[in-house]
């Protein structure tokens, strides 16, 4: 373990990584099941972490006693931010969702610019720096997550914060021509050159980030360039920019997949769909996500591959998001009409050509179906990384799965080589890796399965960590 992971970690993310529930014993709050959780906890634990974010639960949950029993049963301390409706409305659903999320996506048609979303952003953003003020002590990992909370570091300054201060920024970083459309690209950039490493998903976000800074910020200077960094000089002060792409916990899915219930779930779902290919998709209800055009596309292979009629059915399961969001709203409408157009243009009494479930599912469920899935469709128009790419080739245990993914997912730097990458604005195209995913061999799937699951196996979650932690301090 390196010297820099045995500091204690302040994580600090714009939501706490919990589950709070109310059931007939009463409420409960657990830790959250992403790869960010599973790899942080331990050290965590080992160096009585804290982590600091919004509770996101209603004022009727008891929530000192649920914190207190948080950090008894998990062994690090939750500190919640908590947030008016007013604080939710204007900088998350405005500012951060409607501004920052369709314009780091590339779609300038979605962003909302609103001066009252901006300040609010800006003032909540100042509320998380004086959490972590009164947290932090000298010699602390402070480490920032995500656009929603990318001014932290320059209120934690103004503060006369002088210790490092680590952000991760976990969806892309847009061009320079993208971002200075942004009325206060010039405060939001000197915010980020508050921190003194800066990490981004992909060697494109971190070059974006480096042309914008330079070009509006004309004092930024580059020191250097390395393979996996580069130094920027602001004044005096030196900003590490590097790239880490972010992964999964490849042994929790790869054995979760293998357990008998998951085995037992997956036989059943395929017990119903006989002599018919499964083709998945799993995603957050997000226009960045790509579902119509790949509903679309879909479609487009069953008029182009008549064959694939009665052959192959699209499980598109979609988990509600942002659902107060009017953007967010509108694609659920969208969905419903399309796989509702479709289905009654090819669907028969024995098949369907979409089977699109509108909820969450459980574990077990969700490893079934990545198990059981002979293709995954991912196909977002863009994506900082896309972790269900690597959760279905980490749960593809008997090698026969084939993935297409959108090459504008981060992920497709890593698993490019080995999976059919398509650009989800060409139906044609992507109807066309449908059809060759469809037809691929047994043996040729196996060799590109083998080694998208090495790939990950590898470059999992844990390793993302170290990367960063380490290269804090050293020259990686
Ligand atoms: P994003 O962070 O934009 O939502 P990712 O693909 O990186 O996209 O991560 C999505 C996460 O949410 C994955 O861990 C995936 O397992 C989970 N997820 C997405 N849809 C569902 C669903 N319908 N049911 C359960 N989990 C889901
Ligand atoms: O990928 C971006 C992200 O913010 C994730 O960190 C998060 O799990 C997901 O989107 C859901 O977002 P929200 O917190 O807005 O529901």
């Amino acid at each position: 373990m390196s010297p820099s992971l045995s500091k204690r970690l302040l994580i600090i993310s714009n939501r706490l990584p919990t589950v709070i529930a109310q059931n007939e014993d009463g409420w409960s709050m657990k830790p959250g099941s992403g790869g960010l959780v599973t790899a942080l906890a331990p050290i965590m634990r080992k160096n009585h972490g804290v982590w600091i974010g919004w509770p996101g639960c209603g004022d009727d949950a008891p929530l000192d006693k649920l914190l207190r029993e948080f950090k008894d049963q998990q062994g690090y301390q939750l500190v919640p931010v908590p947030l008016s409706e007013e604080e939710v409305e204007l900088y998350y659903r405005g500012f951060s969702n409607a501004a920052i999320w369709p314009m780091f996506h590339d779609l300038l048609g979605f962003c909302r610019f609103e001066l009252p979303h901006w300040q609010a952003y800006n003032a909540v953003n100042q509320k998380f720096a004086a959490a972590i003020a009164e947290q932090a002590v000298p010699d602390d990992f402070v480490w920032v997550h995500d656009y929603q909370l990318m001014l932290v570091g320059a209120h934690l300054r103004d503060m006369g914060q002088q210790d490092r201060l680590a952000f991760f920024l976990h969806i892309p970083f847009p061009s320079p021509d993208l971002f200075r459309r942004l009325p206060w690209k010039i405060e939001l950039i000197k915010g980020l050159l508050a921190y003194d490493q800066l990490g981004f998903q992909t060697l494109r976000d971190r070059r974006n980030f480096v042309q914008t800074a330079t070009l509006l910020v004309p004092e930024v200077e580059v020191v250097s360039r390395k393979r996996h960094h580069t130094l920027l000089q602001w004044g005096d002060r030196i900003i590490k920019v590097g790239h880490y792409p972010i992964s999964i916990d490849f042994t929790e899915f790869d054995q979760g997949a293998r357990s008998h219930e998951v085995e037992d779930a997956a036989w059943y779902l395929h017990e119903n769909l006989r002599g018919r290919q499964l083709v998945l998709g799993v995603d957050r209800l997000d226009y960045t996500k790509g579902i119509p055009e790949r509903f679309l596309a879909f479609e487009r292979a069953l008029e182009k591959y008549p064959e694939l009629i009665g052959r192959i059915s699209l499980l598109q399961v979609v988990v509600p998001s942002r659902t107060l969001v009017p953007d967010y709203a509108n694609l659920k409408e969208q969905l419903d009409q399309l796989a509702g157009r479709i289905n009654a243009r090819f669907g028969k009494p024995e098949w369907l050509p979409i089977l699109y479930v509108f909820r969450c599912l459980e574990r077990v469920q969700l490893l079934a179906r990545y198990r059981t899935s002979e293709i995954a469709l991912i196909t977002p128009l863009r994506d900082g990384m896309n972790l269900v790419a690597k959760e279905y080739c980490a749960s593809s245990v008997e090698n026969n799965g084939v993935l297409i993914l959108s090459e504008f997912a981060g992920a497709a730097d890593q698993l490019g080589k080995h999976a059919l990458l398509v650009n989800p604005y060409d139906t044609d195209g992507t109807a066309d890796a449908i059809y060759q995913a469809f037809t691929m061999e047994p043996e040729e799937r196996r060799q590109h399965m083998m080694h998208l699951r090495s790939d990950i196996r590898r470059n999992d979650v844990h390793r993302w960590l170290r990367r960063f932690v380490e290269s804090a301090d050293g020259d990686n």
